[in-house]
């Protein structure tokens, strides 16, 4: 019988893509399988996130939980941002764990797992040009990585001390992950990085000049791959030049994160966002121009220190103005090694909850208000799984969530879909062609 392997990811896109991996690398080095449940497995990873502080105090109970579940001589490992912050604190927390291996460490797993009490978290670790095992959770979607770490120094974030100096990963490679990619199925390419627009500034090793705009270009031009997503972009290089194409290549999918973080230009300044309220406004309504179908999504953190009333007003103003099809809000969660953790005029508790609870009853009434748009539309819909109650499900271009009646024979085509239910978040149509 093989070794088996049990995962468990927290966290963003690069956190799923750092999963798949490690699971390549135990799959096809180590000869390990996956397990069908926590208790059968030889192998427990726990794949972190910690960028806010709550999910970092549930690691340690979960680990607890775990070590009570798991089959005795199984190893424990934690990997991922909060293993990167932590580091070594972790083995003296929880002394049941097996080892600790940082974000920018991954290539390192088949090590670890041979070393009791390893510690691998090296923040200066170049891994831009490892080439990995190939592992997709997705058949018909592939994450590609496109840089690690993040140079942006915005005063909430932990990632620049999690992840490391932003190191692009040369194009050639990305260009050939993609083609293999597609050439196997999976149609979709998201590209990955924490500031992907910033893409070209470093390599490691001399590369040819290359901004994130020509690497778009070079990966639509690959013959079998249909759509292209990327996350996330930073309002400040939304450059005419990468608005305009995304507007006018057909194999960028009309749909983009713009992270607001606030709406105040005082809040702005002291977050280290480089942009104003009126530049993400004008970027917004260039794209709402250049792009009339689009979605935006964004990020928006509420109860930041210093923000007033007035400044929180600013934050909903934008909200009215740009219309975002999706919001992910937060509270501000002050994180060590940021220099926010210091500020002065730390938001009490309360008038945060109560911020973040009107700036979500807020947007659901204008989700409410956005859904009857979408009736009666046709949409072009990749589908990529199944769901339960003989359905499948895919996402329009826009990336509007749709499911229709239907079965395998759907996966990995795009049909024109028209829309004949709709709710906040997803849809229901029938396929028109
Ligand atoms: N507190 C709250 N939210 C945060 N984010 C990052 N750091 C913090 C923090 N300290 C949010 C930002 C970011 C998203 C991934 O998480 O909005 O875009
Ligand atoms: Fe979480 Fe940020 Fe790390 Fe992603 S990069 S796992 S969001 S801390």
């Amino acid at each position: 019988m093989g070794k088996k392997y049990y995962i468990e990811t927290l966290g963003c896109a690069m956190n799923v893509r750092d999963s798949e991996h490690m699971i390549a690398e135990l799959t096809q080095k180590e000869g390990y399988e996956a397990a069908e449940s926590l208790e059968e497995a030889d192998l427990i990873l726990i794949n972190t996130c910690s960028v806010r502080e709550k999910p970092v105090h549930k690691l340690f109970s979960e680990i607890g939980q775990f070590t009570k579940r798991k089959k005795s001589g199984a190893k424990i490992g934690v990997c991922g941002c909060t293993a990167s912050h932590l580091g070594e604190e972790i083995l003296k927390k929880a002394p049941s764990v097996d080892f600790v291996l940082g974000a920018r460490n991954v290539s390192k797993i088949t090590e670890v797992i041979h070393r009791p009490k390893a510690v691998e978290v090296e923040i200066d670790y170049d891994e831009s040009g490892y080439a990995f095992g190939e592992f997709r959770t997705s058949l018909y979607k592939a994450y590609i990585n496109i840089s690690i770490g993040c140079d942006k120094q915005c005063s909430f974030c932990i990632v620049p001390h999690t992840r490391g100096e932003e190191i692009s990963i040369p194009a050639n490679l990305i260009v050939q992950e993609a083609r293999r990619a597609a050439q196997s199925g999976a149609k979709e390419i998201f590209l990955l990085g924490q500031n992907v627009n910033n893409y070209g500034r470093r390599f490691s090793g001399e590369h040819p000049k290359m901004s994130f705009t020509d690497l778009l270009r070079a990966v639509s031009e690959i013959e079998e791959v249909e759509r292209i997503r990327f996350t996330s972009p930073h309002p400040l290089h939304m450059d005419d030049e990468f608005l305009d194409e995304f507007a006018k290549n057909p194999k960028i999918c009309k749909s983009m994160h713009m992270p607001l973080q606030s709406g105040s230009s005082r809040i702005l300044k002291s977050m280290k966002r480089g942009y104003t309220k009126e530049w993400f406004l004008q970027r917004a309504a260039r794209l709402r121009e250049t792009v009339p179908d689009v979605s935006i999504s964004t990020d928006i953190i509420v109860g930041f220190p210093g923000e007033s009333d007035e400044d929180f007003e600013d934050t909903m103003d934008v909200v009215e103005k740009v219309r975002f099809e999706q919001i992910f809000s937060f509270k501000y969660s002050p994180r060590p090694m940021t220099p926010a953790v210091d500020y002065e005029g730390q938001v009490p508790e309360e008038i945060g909850s109560a911020r973040l609870a009107r700036l979500q009853a807020r947007h659901n009434e204008m989700l409410d208000e956005m859904k009857g748009e979408r009736l009666g539309r046709v949409y072009d819909v990749y589908f990529e799984e199944l769901r339960p109650g003989g359905r499948a499900a895919g996402r329009s271009d826009n990336n509007w969530l749709v499911q229709v009646e239907g079965s395998e024979e759907l996966l990995g085509r795009t049909l024109p879909v028209k829309i004949v239910e709709t709710s906040r978040l997803g849809n229901v149509g029938v396929v028109v062609a």
